[in-house]
């Protein structure tokens, strides 16, 4: 979107997102899916509830910067486009928060943050937990496929001749350059 120019701040807390929710979506379907031995299962049981739990903090702050640049933009002198891309984008957090959400309170054990901080099962009912189960899987069924709309997204408009990925560039030279 070239109305949108992205701070460092905005492209580091980008790339930790992304790395996460990718990393906790292949893992995480492959141990449901897949028949893998009870420690593999444990282990990335266990580093997905810490690494997703740790990741909270970190997306609160990531929507409160989307919401504050969202405000001060003028979406009205955005083309199609632009439209398009922002209603994805914030299609995207809202999954993202009720993935969150939901994972927290499916809990049917303590929150155990890398065996560091231990966090008070949310939910005792049963049948609730089991419900946020659900609505937890098919929120992250949903946020793959966008996933895989907004990496197609990219690679297309790369191919087009429009370099949208220096905007998301880690170095701020590379970002300034694409936005004159
Ligand atoms: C962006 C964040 C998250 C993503 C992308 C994610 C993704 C996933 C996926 C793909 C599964 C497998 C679903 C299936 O069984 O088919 C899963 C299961 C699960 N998730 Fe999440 N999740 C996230 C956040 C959380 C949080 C914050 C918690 C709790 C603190 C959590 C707790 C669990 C639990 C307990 C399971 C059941 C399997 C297990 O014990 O690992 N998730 N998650
Ligand atoms: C792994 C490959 C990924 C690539 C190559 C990629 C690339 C990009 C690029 C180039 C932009 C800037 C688009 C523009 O406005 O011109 C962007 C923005 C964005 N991306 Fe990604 N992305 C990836 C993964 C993800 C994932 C996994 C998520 C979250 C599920 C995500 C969520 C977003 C959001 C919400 C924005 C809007 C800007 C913001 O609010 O920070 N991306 N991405």
């Amino acid at each position: 979107m070239k109305a949108l120019g992205y701070s460092t701040q905005r492209v580091w807390l980008h790339w930790l997102s992304a790395a996460i929710i990718v990393w906790t979506l292949i893992s995480g379907f492959y141990v449901a899916t897949v028949d893998v031995s009870p420690r593999i299962n444990q282990w990335v049981s266990f580093l997905n509830v810490s690494l997703t739990t740790v990741f909270i903090p970190f997306f609160v702050w990531r929507l409160c910067v989307f919401v504050a640049h969202a405000r001060h933009t003028g979406v009205r002198t955005f083309n199609p486009m632009e439209r398009l891309a922002l209603l994805v984008h914030t299609l995207i957090y809202l999954v993202i928060s009720l993935v969150l959400v939901t994972g927290v309170l499916m809990m049917d054990r303590p929150i155990n943050v890398f065996g560091l901080v231990e966090i008070v099962q949310p939910l005792s009912n049963r049948e609730l937990v089991s419900r946020f189960f659900t609505i937890h899987m098919w929120a992250c069924v949903v946020l793959s496929l966008l996933v895989v709309l907004h990496v197609g997204a990219v690679i297309v408009h790369e191919l087009c001749g429009h370099r949208v990925l220096r905007r998301m560039s880690l170095c701020s030279r590379v970002r300034g350059e694409q936005r004159q």
